[in-house]
């Protein structure tokens, strides 16, 4: 088997976000070299709280660091008007209280000094507000250049779902986000309009129900919860997991080739990304974006390697 794939996750857990973590452990393609937690879903407090009740469920090894706690330029908004007050719905079990421990220092430094020392070897993965990485960009303008790639759920290139235009990570900052988009590497852009051929339902929730044991049936909950989540229907995109299935096989994706800007000014279209795809005619482009997405297959293999997971004793 070629080497594991370096992968560091920066994150705003969030029950995809837990699903997308869950995966890079699970296969052995991956190692999760560390995750850095930003305010998003809920605010950090929340989604900090939710990163070591998820390390110490699984008994990870993976270092946790607290990162940025605010936008860089707005006041902070949340998704718990839908995700409720801890960012994770369920329709039964929760996750233990029992935290493991918090690693020292913040995320953005402990993000510097690990691609620093590992150049070429990283792949970032954002699936959630870009602020810890922008404020990595910032602080350390050679890191761009230092990462294997940069990978982030967020974007769209048609519909949003924080409102009409704007999808929720890029919304939630979108000043961090127009830095990372100009922060001359390219972003590997896996927005709604791709996330939306993805999509979990009923059927995936009963394999877990079907498998048993607590980790499956916690799960289970929080996936049916999440199945649940728009009013009247029972099938929901899988957001965050879509990039992890995209380093786990490209070839079920179909990206192409774009310059992408994020809006700041509007006021109805504030926090919407811009894509232009006439490139290089038009524009120089700054990201691949995904375009295409084999839902099945990439539901098949996230459900066989989430059993595995789910199933492994700690
Ligand atoms: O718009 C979907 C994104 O917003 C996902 O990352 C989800 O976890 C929330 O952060
Ligand atoms: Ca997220």
């Amino acid at each position: 088997m070629n080497e594991p794939l370096h992968v560091w996750l920066d994150a705003d857990p969030g029950f995809d976000d837990y699903m997308a973590w869950a995966l890079l452990e699970a296969d052995p393609r991956f190692v999760v070299d560390g995750v850095g937690v930003v305010a998003g879903n809920a605010p950090l407090e929340r989604t900090l709280s939710n990163a070591l009740r998820i390390k110490a469920l699984h008994g990870l090894a993976t270092p946790v660091y607290a990162g940025c706690d605010r936008p860089l330029a707005q006041a902070q908004v949340t998704a718990q008007d839908v995700l409720g007050e801890n960012a994770m719905k369920s329709v039964g079990r929760t996750l233990p209280a029992a935290q493991a421990a918090l690693s020292p220092g913040h995320a953005v430094d402990a993000l510097i000094a690990h691609v620093r020392a590992h150049p070429q070897q990283v792949v970032l993965l954002a699936i959630g507000p870009l602020t810890n990485v922008a404020t990595a960009f910032m602080r350390a303008p050679e890191l761009p250049g230092l990462l294997k790639c940069l990978v982030l759920m967020g974007g769209s290139t048609d519909r949003g779902n924080a409102t009409a235009v704007a999808e929720f990570n890029i919304a939630a900052d979108p000043e961090a986000a127009q830095c990372v988009f100009d922060a001359g590497i390219e972003v590997l852009m896996f927005g709604l309009n791709a996330c939306r051929q993805v999509e979990v339902g009923p059927e995936h929730v009963a394999l877990l129900r079907h498998d048993g044991g607590e980790q499956a049936l916690l799960f289970a909950d929080l996936l049916q919860a999440y199945t649940e989540l728009i009013p009247g229907r029972q099938r929901m995109a899988v957001f965050d997991p879509t990039p992890v299935a995209w380093l786990a096989n490209p070839a079920w994706f179909g990206l192409e080739p774009a310059r992408v800007d994020v809006e700041l000014a509007g006021r109805l279209t504030r926090g919407m990304t811009v894509c232009e795809f006439r490139v290089p005619r038009r524009a120089q482009a700054n990201a691949l974006v995904a375009m295409q997405a084999d839902g099945d297959a990439v539901m098949d293999w996230a459900m066989r390697t989430l059993r595995g997971f789910l199933a492994r004793r700690v």
